[in-house]
């Protein structure tokens, strides 16, 4: 009986990795111009990755046959990228130059896939254009109803980007480059290039931004999902003139296969690409510098100067969190030195050591942080309590009330840490 049961669990989570060959007229379009347009240019495409669909990811890539650490995943030829050369030597490319504008490889490579969008068929692009997303989850696309959902620090990180972008659209139109451009499908082309582009550094251009965003798109490379324990090594191959990616896990045949995209909580993954992690090692609750000094002074605490000072000398006021390990190690000593008396401050340095530096202290810096953590887990509640039913919510809330799930846990497993 047991050993059935795990079998059919093994066999469940082979399943869930498998995934089913996407077939597509689109993507069968764009295998064969991937292998067409390389072989033109002297490379031999060989690629065990296939398109396919997953229940979990959704589109992302399987291996048709094993792969050990080391082994290539995928070789785009350098004439098979769009990178901001690409872009300066195409028309739109030629209108920047006789302006004579300064443009971030963003705004770049949006306005090159509207370009490109906008000829249909007789774009050389067309079966690349032709796969992406038509719209995506992300920070550009959501909802008054899903800001108003959101985690406050969420919010906040949604709409300093939603400024960004629409900053850079302003840009572009301010810079009259010709066709009207709708807002909406400069988001469209903004998120293709925020959530698909790779790190490519381009020679400078005087066209160019020096802003450190050095991107380029990389057709079917593109459709490799994230996952946060995927180790690659990744990178432009100046020798062979193509765009490589080695992966050093192993994968079994008909696995999906991930890259990483960085260590990325679900915040930055919500907003940046419209996804979430079931279990992202990377979560944590931030708390805010001035909340935990509203505890100390909620219960009473006294030499908040000094205590600040020596707080801001060994920036403690920095990474304040909690997690499913409790108090980040900052916060901890924080609540301490909050929590000291007089004497205990004039040797408040032993407190670096994580020895606790007193019964008395411990107690009250115990109380300050459950005075944070209350304050936090109500917060979190109340916003809880403000989700329609499952079945009527978006994929957008979906994410975010799971993310409100896990802080909930986070934040009842460092309360008991600390009762
Ligand atoms: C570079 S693309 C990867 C391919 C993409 N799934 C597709 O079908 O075109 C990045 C996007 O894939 C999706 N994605 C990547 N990793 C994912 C994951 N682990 N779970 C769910 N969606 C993921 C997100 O929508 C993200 O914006």
């Amino acid at each position: 009986m047991h050993h059935y049961g795990r079998t059919k669990r093994i066999r469940r989570r082979k399943q869930a990795n498998t995934g089913k060959i996407v077939i597509s007229k689109e993507i069968i379009a764009l295998s064969r111009w991937m292998k067409y347009e390389s072989r033109k240019h002297g490379f031999r495409w060989k690629c065990h990755l296939c398109p396919s669909h997953f229940s979990e990811t959704g589109r992302g890539m399987m291996t048709k046959q094993t792969l050990s650490c080391g082994d290539l995943l995928v070789s785009i030829p350098k004439q098979l990228l769009i990178t901001v050369e690409t872009v300066l030597m195409s028309a739109i490319g030629g209108k920047i130059k006789g302006k004579n504008l300064k443009l971030s490889s963003q705004q770049l490579l949006s306005l090159f896939l509207l370009q490109e969008k906008s000829k249909g068929v007789k774009s050389f692009w067309f079966p690349y254009i032709s796969v992406l997303p038509k719209s995506h989850d992300t920070y550009g696309h959501f909802s008054a109803r899903e800001m108003y959902l959101s985690p406050p620090k969420l919010r906040a990180q949604a709409q300093r980007r939603i400024t960004d972008m629409k900053q850079a659209y302003r840009e572009v139109l301010d810079s009259s480059l010709g066709e009207e451009i709708l807002y909406e499908d400069f988001v469209w082309a903004w998120f293709c290039v925020n959530s698909r582009s790779v790190y490519y550094r381009s020679a400078g251009s005087e066209f160019v931004r020096e802003d450190g965003n050095n991107l380029a798109l990389a057709p079917y490379l593109d459709l490799l999902n994230h996952s946060g324990g995927a180790q690659v090594e990744a990178g432009y191959n100046e020798r062979r003139g193509c765009y490589e990616i080695r992966t050093l896990n192993p994968y079994r045949k008909y696995n999906q296969v991930f890259i990483s995209y960085g260590n990325h909580d679900n915040y930055h993954l919500l907003v940046e690409y419209g996804f979430t992690l079931p279990e992202n090692p990377n979560d944590v609750v931030q708390v805010d510098y001035d909340d935990v000094l509203e505890a100390a002074e909620a219960v009473f605490v006294s030499n908040m100067e000094k205590k600040q000072e020596v707080i801001a000398q060994h920036n403690l006021h920095r990474k304040l969190a909690c997690s499913l390990e409790g108090l980040s190690w900052n916060l901890l000593l924080m609540t301490r030195v909050l929590a000291m008396d007089w004497a205990e401050l004039q040797h408040w340095k032993s407190i670096m050591t994580g020895v606790p530096v007193s019964d008395r202290n411990e107690a009250l810096s115990r109380q300050i942080a459950q005075t944070v953590l209350t304050k936090y887990i109500q917060q979190n509640r109340d916003l809880i309590t403000k989700f329609p039913e499952q079945k009527s919510q978006s994929a957008v809330e979906k994410m975010l009330f799971s993310i409100l799930q896990t802080e909930e846990r986070m934040l009842q497993l460092t309360w008991s840490s600390v009762t």
